[in-house]
Formats: C-alpha cells, structure tokens, sequence
C-alpha cells in the first residue's frame, strides 16, 4: 500500500511516498531557512507563501523518483494541525486537491502524532506504549501512547525548545536555525562554568518553561561580556537537556512505562540524545530516537502512520479543516 504524505506545519514543505508504514520509496523536504534567516525565526506569511510555490513540484517529484502513478496510491495523507495556520491551510488544500482529481481517499493527520511515529523507523514496534518527548520550534509536548489513546501529559508555558535555541543563538548572533548551531558550539565548551537555572524542574508536573532561561542568558550576557560563547552554549544545552531529560523519564516512571521515544528538531541534538541513551540505560527504560532526517520536519512520518490510521479503520471527508490546536485534551 502506497501512502502520499504532506507535511507544511511550520516552515518546511515536505511531500513523501511511503509504502506500508516503513518503506521510503521518496521523500523530499524543500527547506526555507534562507528566507527567514534575516528574520531569526520563521515568519507565517512567509512560510505559507513559499508552501505554494513549492508543494505541487515537490509532489512531482516524488512520484517521478519512486516511479509511482497516481492511480497506484492508497490514499493522499496531510497533517491538518496543529501548526500556523497558514501553512497548514496550503497543504491541506493541496491534499485535497489531488485526492479529489487522483479520486482516492484523504486521511488528516495530527503532526505530533507523526512525529512521534518516527520513532517506529528506529526499531519501536507501532501500538507499544510509551512516553514520546516531542520538542521542535514550535512544540514541546510530552504524549502519552497507551493502547489506542495518545494524550497529552505536559507542554510548555511559553516558547517551545527550539524557539529557546533559536533565540538564544539570535542573542549571541551565531545565525538561524540556532538548534545546530548550538549544538556544533557548545562540544568546544566547558558546560560547567555557568549555571543556568533549570526552569520547572522543582514542580510537581510534566510542563516545561523556556522562556526565563533564554532570559538568564541575556543577563549573563549583560553581566560577563567576555564570557566565551563556547561555554554559554554548553551551559544553556545543559540546562535544556537536564529540564528535558528529567522531565521525561520522571513521566515514564510515574506512568510506569518501560518505553520513551524523542522526536522532533530538538531530538537532533547530539547532546540530548547521548544523555537521554545513557540516564534511560541506568533506569532500565528503552528509548527509541529517529534519525535526525526524521526528527525535524518530514513528510515519511505523515506517509508512515498514514498506513496506520488507514488500516485502523480511519480516513477523512473534504470538509477537513485545519488547526493551529493540537485538539488534545491535556491530563496529568
Ligand atoms: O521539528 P522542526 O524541524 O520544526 C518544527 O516543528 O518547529 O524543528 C525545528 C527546531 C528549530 O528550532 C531548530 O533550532 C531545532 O529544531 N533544532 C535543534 C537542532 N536541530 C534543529 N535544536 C537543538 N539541536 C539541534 N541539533
Ligand atoms: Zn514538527
């Protein structure tokens, strides 16, 4: 079964073909960091301008480069929320567009949802109950996957992980997207050297808070003007890393649940993934984390759980509308 994915959430038009939930027969994300770089963060309007110019070719070229017919599909997958709203409306319009003239069924996907099925590229088998970190520019979620409900145990107060990366890195002018730039620096600094706080952690719940820290950088800033970037990256990555990581296995431990997964952008980071393998190692809990190319924004992970809802019994009308809401009830 041949799934068509569209992904155009946030900044990044991504159309793939997957087969069967696991096969990549293409996949192709057409990025615009170059657009909104100037800006140090992305621009909505923008975003939904370059989505136009850039879905239905790289639709195109999907089917082109998988060898694919548009009658050979099963169905043509969106994400539909949440996101801006902008974006979201030009890819779900797409989608219906081409389900109506490719005459074949439209399936509406949550992209938290997606993301957190990436982790079934790395090795989770799909259905088995976990506790999935998604962190990216514009979410910091943590879900809860048991049986065949997914809900929504804690999210940021404020700016999401990303967002705090790429503002940071706009403090310190090291350019857009701040997350792997960050990441590159902060490995030639000595994240002992300062200590910023670590937001949320003494709280009896699964929220995070971005925003106070991204402060404290800006303080420290102010404050120790020759202090070396090297090490304000590696102390700002510590904190994030700590607050996430901790967050999330207390998650897993107080659902007792032996399963974690990360996922998005923020899942690429070489810091976070080493310490959430080896804190998970220590507290027997197995962690799953796709490779970066699935962890940032795709369009295989739409196309993959597309298969999922499709052979569960679920597909959509035409009257599906986007979302900027996650439409997920959040429990503790
Ligand atoms: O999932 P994603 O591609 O798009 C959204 O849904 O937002 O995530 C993009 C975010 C950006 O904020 C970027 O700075 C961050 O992910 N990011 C990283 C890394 N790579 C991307 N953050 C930390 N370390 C990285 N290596
Ligand atoms: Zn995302």
């Amino acid at each position: 079964m041949l799934f068509l994915g569209i992904e155009t959430s946030c900044d990044d038009t991504a159309v793939a073909i997957v087969e069967s939930g696991h096969i990549v027969r293409a996949g192709i994300v057409a990025n615009q960091d170059d657009y909104h770089r100037r800006y140090g963060g992305v621009v909505p309007e923008i975003a939904a301008r370059k989505h136009i110019e850039h879905i239905l070719p790289a639709v195109q070229y999907c089917l082109n480069s998988a060898s694919v017919k548009p009658e050979d599909l099963t169905a043509v997958a969106v994400t539909h929320r949440p996101g801006l709203i902008g974006s979201l409306i030009v890819g779900l319009t797409a989608a219906k567009c081409l389900s109506l003239s490719f005459d074949k069924p439209l399936i509406g996907i949550n992209h938290l949802e997606a993301h957190a099925y990436a982790a079934c590229f790395s090795g989770m088998e799909y259905g088995t109950g976990n506790i999935t970190l998604v962190a990216s520019g514009g979410h910091t979620s943590l879900l809860m996957f048991s049986g065949k409900t997914m809900t929504l145990i804690g999210r940021t107060a404020d700016d999401a992980a990303g967002e705090a990366y790429d503002k940071v890195a706009k403090l310190m002018k090291l350019g857009y997207p701040g997350g792997p730039v960050i990441d590159r620096l902060a490995r030639t600094g000595d994240p002992g050297k300062i200590r910023f706080p670590r937001p949320m952690l003494d709280r009896d719940n699964f929220d995070f808070s971005f925003s106070g820290l991204k402060t404290a950088v800006l303080y420290h800033m102010h404050k120790y003007p020759h202090s070396a970037p090297e090490d304000i990256a590696a102390a700002f990555q510590d904190a994030v890393t700590d607050v996430l990581v901790t967050k999330t296995l207390s998650a897993a431990g107080f659902h007792r649940i032996d399963t974690v997964c990360i996922a998005g952008g923020v899942a690429s980071n070489s810091e976070l993934r080493a310490r959430f393998n080896s804190e998970s190692r220590k507290r027997n809990i197995r962690v799953f984390i796709p490779p970066p190319q699935l962890c940032t924004d795709n369009a295989v992970m739409v196309a993959g759980l597309a298969y999922r809802k499709w052979t569960g019994g679920c597909h959509s009308s035409l009257d599906l509308s986007a979302s900027a809401d996650a439409g997920l009830i959040q429990t503790f």
